[in-house]
């Protein structure tokens, strides 16, 4: 998705184009064990790093329910590939053009107030979006692991930029992440911070003349 300057330039680049590095895969990989039976909710881009945390638990012998949501139809993704690893599916789009219309965290509620036994829930997305699953999962005392992408500078803990307040620490996004309890990150703070360059984003997309 492009959003600013560097993934419209990114977003620019013809097949046989290069990059000077890619670097990675960062941080601490994700928890994958037999918990019983996990949530799986991802949102808009998000998707994309859930498929395979889907796959991997599925394998792993959980019973895996999937909730994938966008704000529209055209921003889902991965929908066949995330079914296949998933023992019920369940798609939201916030205008109602595909799947039912409302929020991941409307058919989380459901499934809770249904009854049904959760062990474990992720959730991939949009800040407000894991903000708002770690609240509906808080009461329930739902072990609930968000996946966190604050600005990143060079990935590798030097920096600080992504640092994130856990609980009464403050974690490296890169390095100590991206997966953090949900019922212990301040996503107020996270939202704050995601915003401290937006004026200085929309000058260099002005310098670039990037749209
Ligand atoms: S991006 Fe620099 S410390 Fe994490």
């Amino acid at each position: 998705m492009e959003v600013g300057k560097t993934t419209r330039e990114l977003g620019a680049l013809e097949a046989g184009d290069s990059l000077l590095n890619f670097v990675g895969p960062l941080g601490v990989p994700s928890e994958i064990e037999k918990y019983g039976t996990v949530v799986c909710i991802g949102g808009g881009v998000g998707i994309a790093p859930l498929y395979p945390i889907v796959r991997g638990l599925k394998q792993a012998g959980n019973k895996v329910i999937s909730i994938l949501g966008a704000r529209n139809e055209s921003l889902l993704m991965l929908e066949d590939e995330v079914e296949k690893y998933s023992d019920d599916l369940f798609i939201t789009t916030d205008d109602g053009s595909k799947g039912q219309k409302g929020f991941v965290s409307d058919v989380l509620k459901k499934l809770i107030d249904d009854g049904n036994k959760i062990d474990m829930v992720m959730a991939i997305g949009p800040v407000i979006m894991m903000k708002v699953v770690a609240d509906v999962t808080r009461p329930y005392k739902i072990k609930t692991l968000v996946s966190l992408n604050p600005i990143m500078v060079d990935g590798t803990g030097m920096c600080g930029g992504c640092r994130v307040s856990v609980g009464d620490e403050t974690k490296f996004a890169c390095v100590d992440g991206p997966e953090f309890d949900g019922h212990l990150v301040d996503f107020d703070n996270l939202m704050l911070r995601n915003r401290r360059f937006v004026c200085e984003e929309e000058e260099a997309c002005r310098l670039a003349d990037v749209k």
